[in-house]
């Protein structure tokens, strides 16, 4: 069984989805934080997602995993592999066997918003993995990143699945920023960056033929239901996806299909949606190397190594304070 830590305050969850819920569908253009789609029907439904045939993104990054997790394990030598939004930690088990296979590994700290997620993967990696001490830490990254100080070093830092791409470019700075701080020299950070493509293939992964995508983003309604009481009908929003050249990111959008009033008790809201009116639910933008080795230099972190799969649809960087 796993032991669950709790970084924020009580309540702190709770209340930030009260704050965004209340900024996002009082703002215009209404938009809702993706943060929120990751309850256990959330984390359920993005796992389906990855075996998607149209979602390329896990496949291309657990075969470039495939090839390079011993070449990054003997890099860094890590003793700590953090993991910062693993989910189901399943191409973690890549890092995590090879790092094995060297003999330095001694911990996995998961960093997770969803503590289903979290629950469900710590409990199969303490099973398959006997002797490796796993922590689950229940934390908002873009609050407080969960890096345990006191974990043995070197510590590798892993953000996979280009989960990057789901913050603006505001967000990724600050967010690259708190993760430099809190590396100590001998520490590395591995990212994974969804690469920009043709847009036929980008806005078809996010828009896939069986519809499961579709009911990932109405989810996010689904939580504010069960979290706030509201009254949102997931029949009467359909789903778009769609290709924002100049910004270089899909965006996943809501949109209304009727002229409609929802209620949402537990934030005292009342809000109005006109026929056609979209709503913002994710963005998830796609990188290049040079914007990826600019990002990364901006938070006072050097790229020492860079990785794609053969088609070249997804990037790996290993990189080190500077
Ligand atoms: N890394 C996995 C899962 C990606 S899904 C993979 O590559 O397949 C994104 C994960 O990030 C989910 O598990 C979600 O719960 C988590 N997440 C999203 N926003 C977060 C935040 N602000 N803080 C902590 N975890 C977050
Ligand atoms: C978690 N994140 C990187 C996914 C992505 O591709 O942006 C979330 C997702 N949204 C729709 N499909 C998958």
């Amino acid at each position: 069984m796993t032991t669950i830590e709790r970084l924020l305050p009580d309540g702190f969850l709770d209340e930030a989805l009260r704050r965004d819920a209340r900024a996002g569908l009082t703002a215009t253009p209404k938009s809702l934080p993706p943060k929120w789609f990751y309850d256990a029907q959330g984390s359920a439904l993005f796992d389906k997602i990855t075996e998607l045939t149209e979602y390329y993104p896990t496949r291309a990054e657990r075969s470039i995993l495939r090839e390079v997790a011993w070449s990054v394990a003997g890099l860094t030598g890590a003793r700590t592999l953090v993991e910062l939004g693993g989910g189901s930690s399943d191409k973690t088990r890549l890092l995590l066997d090879a790092l094995r296979s060297w003999g330095t590994l001694g911990s996995y700290v998961s960093v997770d918003v969803s503590e289903s997620a979290l629950r469900a993967a710590g409990d199969a990696l303490t099973a398959q993995y006997p002797g490796l001490e796993v922590h689950a830490v229940v934390s908002d990254f873009e609050e407080r990143l969960g890096l345990p100080a006191a974990a043995a070093g070197p510590r590798l830092v892993a953000f996979l699945g280009s989960t990057i791409g789901n913050m603006t470019p505001a967000q990724r700075a600050a967010f690259l920023a708190r993760v430099r701080a809190q590396l100590r020299p001998g520490d590395a950070f591995l990212l994974g960056t969804d690469l920009v493509k043709d847009p036929a293939t980008l806005v078809a992964a996010y828009d896939d033929m069986a519809g499961v995508t579709a009911a990932f983003n109405k989810n996010v309604l689904a939580v504010l239901n069960a979290q706030l009481g509201a009254d949102f009908d997931l029949d009467a929003f359909d789903h778009v996806s769609t290709w924002n050249a100049e910004a270089e990111w899909i965006e996943m959008r809501l949109r209304s299909a009727a002229d409609q009033d929802v209620r949402l008790p537990g934030i005292g809201l009342a809000v109005h949606f006109a026929a056609g009116e979209e709503m913002r639910t994710e963005i998830s933008a796609k990188f290049r190397r040079e914007g990826v080795d600019r990002e990364l230099a901006a938070a006072g972190l050097a790229m020492g190594s860079w990785w794609t799969d053969p088609e070249g649809q997804f990037g790996l960087s290993l990189s080190v304070p500077a």
